[in-house]
């Protein structure tokens, strides 16, 4: 094999490599790092002797908008992109019904985690908090793969 064969097929191997690892993040990932980075900013919170209510709405208000735009994060009919690096599970496609139902869970948790805020009410707050977690894990028990 002359040196240039060889480079050209070190070109390949390389490439076929990369086309591997190298998937783009889905869509959603920006998205749900966001609503998990706005669920811990709030834990924080509420760990604190005096919580910040300021910041406790702002990701409150995140997780809420994000809820509400959720079911429409995961397009098309048959399964996950072929295309991206993602966990979704081909469930979401093919039980429609349950995956709008988890959503909606989190939907109602998320709603009611903002109007506790909005109201100031620590202890809602603490409550809503508290209630908000079991419908993440509710939707990704059945909807997101395992690392
Ligand atoms: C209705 C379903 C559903 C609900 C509710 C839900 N998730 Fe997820 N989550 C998913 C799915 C599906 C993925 C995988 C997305 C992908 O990889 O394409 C995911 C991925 C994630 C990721 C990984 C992001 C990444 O790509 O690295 C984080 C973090 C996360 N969710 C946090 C949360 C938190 C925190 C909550 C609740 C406050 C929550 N999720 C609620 C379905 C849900």
């Amino acid at each position: 094999m002359t040196r240039a064969m060889t480079s050209v097929a070190m070109m390949a191997v390389l490439a076929a490599v990369t086309a591997c690892s190298g998937k783009p993040q889905s869509p959603r990932h920006d998205k749900f790092e966001a609503i998990g980075k706005a669920n811990k900013a709030i834990g924080a919170e509420l760990k604190k002797d005096a919580p910040d209510l300021a910041v406790i709405k702002t990701n409150a208000e995140s997780i809420d908008s994000s809820a509400k735009a959720l079911p429409s994060w995961f397009p098309g009919t048959t399964g996950p992109e072929p295309d991206v690096k993602t966990e979704a599970k081909a469930e979401i496609w093919q039980k429609p019904a349950e995956f709008k139902a988890a959503a909606g869970k989190f939907a109602a948790a998320a709603a009611a985690l903002k109007s506790a805020a909005d109201a100031g009410d620590i202890a809602a707050v603490k409550t809503a908090a508290a209630a908000l977690g079991p419908t993440c894990k509710g939707c990704h028990d059945s909807f997101r793969a395992k690392e």
